[in-house]
């Protein structure tokens, strides 16, 4: 769906206010947190709770949340490859805006496919993209199942569902690895708030 470009006879017009000004303003730096996992891994409470201490110390921030995206602006996608791979560009587009609106935004979906993350990657400035590896045993995310899901994709009755019958592809390199498996969510939040301040993203 990204090479079906139909916008033509259109200009980029440049801001005069930009991403540096913005964060002078908020008196910090904007940075996209891109967390990945398994469904039930965590990716969602765990945001949440960065959010949570971001917001205390009077940061701006965003959360996206793949169930929540899904009920709006995404939710004429469903969960074949292609439809996931257009899910997580549109995602990366709207992540880069807020980067570029001097947010902290974090990013909370499944994004199974390491090609799609490496492509929203590619739209947030050079050192504001953190992939944040949510890395918890299937069996464990299985015996959480707080939807439900993993029961009925077990009983077939979802089909292609990540962990069961559809690919999780872990990242490679990515910035921040969390097992919620061994850490608690105060632990695991303050491993992101740890690797924002020694990047330099916070004060
Ligand atoms: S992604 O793979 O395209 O990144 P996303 O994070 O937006 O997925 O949505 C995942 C959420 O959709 C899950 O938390 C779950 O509640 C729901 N869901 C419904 N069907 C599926 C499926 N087949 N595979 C994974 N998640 C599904």
């Amino acid at each position: 769906m990204s090479d079906n470009v139909k916008a033509t006879n259109i200009t980029w017009h440049e801001a005069t206010v930009g991403r540096e000004d913005r964060e002078k303003l908020h008196g910090h730096r904007a940075a996209c947190l891109w967390f990945t996992g398994l469904p039930s891994s965590g990716k969602s409470t765990i945001a949440l709770e960065v959010e949570n201490l971001l917001h205390a110390q009077g940061c701006h921030t965003i959360v996206l949340d793949g169930d929540n995206i899904r009920h709006g602006l995404n939710k004429n996608l469903g969960f074949s490859p292609e439809d996931r791979a257009e899910n997580i560009r549109r995602i990366g587009e709207v992540a880069n805006l807020f980067v570029e609106g001097g947010t902290i935004v974090m990013t909370a979906f499944i994004s199974p496919y390491r090609e799609d993350r490496d492509m929203a990657r590619a739209l947030v400035p050079e050192g504001r993209f953190f992939e944040i590896h949510v890395d918890c045993a299937l069996d464990i995310c299985e015996e959480r199942d707080p939807k439900g899901l993993y029961k009925k994709a077990r009983a077939g009755e979802i089909k292609d569902f990540t962990g069961i019958d559809a690919p999780y592809e872990a990242p490679k390199n990515p910035e921040i690895v969390i097992d919620t498996g061994a850490l608690s969510l105060e632990e695991s939040a303050q491993r992101v708030i740890d690797a924002l301040k020694e990047s330099g993203i916070l004060p």
